[in-house]
């Protein structure tokens, strides 16, 4: 197939990428390379792609650069994945939320509909069932009480590719992730964030005292279930990508230690404003749609990390 991944410089889209050249299709990234975090982070992701992947440094609101890019190829999938991420930057910036995530997703629909593009798979995020569902998080709970822009511009990007699949028949699976974690990490993200203080001796930051729990999901894990998504077309669904074995804070700092060699230095702190106590995904949609699990346990996926950060910062 002829796959579109947008974001494709980007810590999940780029495993995506990869792993897509490996299965046999022919991939092609956008993505704005934008300063949010290091972009020699960004370049050295995608120059383990290129030459078999054109990239090109475009931004999902130029509608007419998008537009000659659809013309140039005929995509057969488009896989969502360019946005502005991070739960906490979001009360800093809102405004830039709103533009990638929802005016971004929208100029990317109306770009597919003109060119008779009909698939889609979106990367939304567990974010957009906010602190009022009960755990496990089902998909079929309502999800419209976000505590982050954030979470809200992610959950209207699912409305919006609701009616894109109403009114002109684009279908979309929108993939919820759950904390994604593994080599080449976004560094505004704990794992790598804590791992880069602990190695330099500094101290890092642990919120609500610790007591958080995340459904952490390898990077490997998620991808299959992307592959999978891309694979079989399931008109509109919502589906969870979570590990579905939620990890205390305290825990995941204790493995981190461990694998580092190097005992943190920890400042506690009360709940951040637009953070989730608890992430647990119910995957039991994912299991009967696509037949996926998540396979990696925390502890091997704690020493990948590890390991790939030794090397990739000695
Ligand atoms: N990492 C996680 O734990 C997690 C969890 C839930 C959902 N997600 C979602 O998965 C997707 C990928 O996340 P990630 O962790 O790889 O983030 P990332 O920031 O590493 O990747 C996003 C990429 O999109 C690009 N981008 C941003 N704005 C753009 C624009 N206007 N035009 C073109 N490109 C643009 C960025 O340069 C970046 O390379 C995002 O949609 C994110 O919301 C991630």
């Amino acid at each position: 197939m002829n796959i579109l991944v947008t974001g494709g410089a980007g810590f999940i889209g780029s495993a995506l990428a990869k792993r897509l050249v490996a299965e046999g299709h022919q991939v092609i990234i956008v993505d704005n390379f934008n300063a949010y975090y290091d972009i020699q982070l960004k370049r050295n992701r995608v120059a383990e792609l290129v030459p078999n992947v054109p990239v090109y440094f475009l931004d999902i609101n130029n509608k007419d650069a998008l537009s000659a890019l659809f013309k140039m190829y005929q995509f057969d999938v488009v896989c969502h994945l360019a946005a502005q991420a991070g739960v906490r930057y979001s009360v800093e910036v809102p405004e830039v939320y709103v533009t990638t995530n929802v005016l971004g997703t929208q100029t990317i629909f109306e770009v597919m509909q003109k060119h008779g593009v009909k698939r889609m798979v979106f990367a939304s995020t567990s974010s957009a069932y906010g602190t009022t569902t009960p755990a496990p998080f089902r998909e079929d709970e309502s999800a419209d009480r976000p505590v982050s822009v954030y979470a809200a511009t992610k959950r209207s990007a699912e409305l919006l590719a609701y009616n894109y699949f109403a009114q002109y028949g684009i279908e979309t699976t929108c993939l919820r992730f759950f904390t994604v974690y593994g080599p080449w990490s976004r560094p505004d993200m704990a794992m790598l964030k804590f791992a880069e203080k602990i190695t330099k001796g500094e101290e890092i930051e642990i919120y609500n005292e610790g007591n958080l729990r995340r459904d952490f999901t390898y990077i490997d894990d998620i991808v299959a279930g992307f592959v999978k998504a891309v694979e079989k077309p399931l008109q509109y669904e919502i589906v969870n990508l979570g590990n579905g074995r939620p990890v205390e804070l305290m825990r995941f700092v204790e493995l981190l230690e461990k694998e580092l060699g190097k005992t943190a230095k920890k400042v506690f702190l009360p709940m951040q404003q637009g953070d989730v106590y608890e992430t647990y995904a119910d995957t039991t949609k994912a299991q009967a749609l696509l037949g996926w699990q998540a396979k990696t346990t925390f502890e091997t996926g704690i020493k990948n990390f590890a390991s790939w950060y030794r090397s990739y910062y000695k």
